[in-house]
């Protein structure tokens, strides 16, 4: 398992350039994803929350000014560039009740029962050992502290991933079959998982309530847009031994989908989420 933590580690540090690059399209996808969440918290001022997968900091900047100058923010992600990005957020908005930690929040030893609140927008499903993870987090609660994330369902659920998965896969053919409980975007689709994982980690009052919502990608040009899904989305990646030809054939699959798809506000499509909530 620590091989797995470390390829993860290494995975999203070598993704932090290009998350940091798209961040105001993944802010303006995942949005609503994180407001709905972060009512959900409900977090009141003067409180301590811990933001797990924290990212560039956009839920971390919104969190901490929720909780205002009494509270305090601690944001954690394994990624190194995309911390540098949510510090440097940090001070540009003048938001001194924060700091961002790089560590796996599934291991790292934070200050025992410190938070009173812990959240996380989309960074919680890597964990390599989800029971061992989610028990770090709990113990890192006060007790009766709050958890509250939003997490995918299942990928057949979401058309902005299947939609140009499938426009890859006239290509390439269908992708590998994954183990469902991997660490990745989809590793909390089951909601008897999400179950089992918390109750597992000692976790209770445990809520999984079904949220669908259409999430918008925002407009630009073909190219562009072609650009974006081929650098983030799971399963659009090309191949690194892929040749020319495929590449062009992967592009145009996918700018087909773009150019079908695309409207005057952009590119929309339905994403169905968890919206989980728990205490320790
Ligand atoms: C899908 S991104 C979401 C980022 C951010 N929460 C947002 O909404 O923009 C997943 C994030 O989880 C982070 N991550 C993955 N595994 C992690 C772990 N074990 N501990 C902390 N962060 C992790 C990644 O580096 C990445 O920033």
């Amino acid at each position: 398992m620590a091989d797995v933590a470390e390829a993860l580690r290494t995975y999203w540090n070598d993704r932090g350039p290009v998350w940091v690059e798209y961040r105001e399209r993944l802010d303006a996808m995942l949005a609503p994803l994180g407001e709905a969440a972060i009512a959900r918290l409900h977090p009141d001022p003067g409180e301590h929350v811990l933001d797990i997968g924290c990212g560039t900091g956009t839920t971390s900047l919104e969190l901490a000014r929720l909780v205002g100058e009494a509270g305090h923010v601690t944001g954690v992600d394994v990624s190194a560039p995309m911390l540098d990005e949510a510090r440097r957020r940090a001070v540009d908005a003048g938001l001194g009740n924060t700091e961002f930690v790089v560590a796996d929040a599934g291991a790292h030893q934070f200050e025992p029962r410190h938070f009173d609140a812990a959240f996380s927008r989309m960074g919680i499903m890597f964990f390599a050992e989800p029971v061992a993870g989610f028990t770090n987090l709990r113990r890192a609660l006060r007790p009766g502290g709050r958890l509250t994330f939003v997490c995918w369902r299942s990928p057949a659920e979401n058309s902005w991933v299947t939609e140009p998965g499938q426009a890859v896969a006239e290509v390439l053919g269908p992708p590998d079959p994954m183990d469902p409980d991997a660490p990745g975007p989809f590793s909390l689709a089951s909601a008897d998982r999400i179950s089992s994982v918390l109750t597992g980690a000692g976790l209770v009052d445990i809520d999984i309530t079904p949220h669908d919502l259409p999430v918008n990608i925002g407009g630009g040009t073909t190219d562009e847009l072609v650009r974006y899904y081929v650098d983030l989305l799971p399963g659009a990646a090309i191949p690194e031994n892929a040749d020319e030809h495929v590449i062009d054939r992967v592009k145009a699959a996918l700018g087909a989908m773009v150019d079908r798809r695309r409207t005057a506000d952009g590119i929309t499509m339905g994403a169905a989420a968890w919206l989980v909530s728990a205490r320790a």
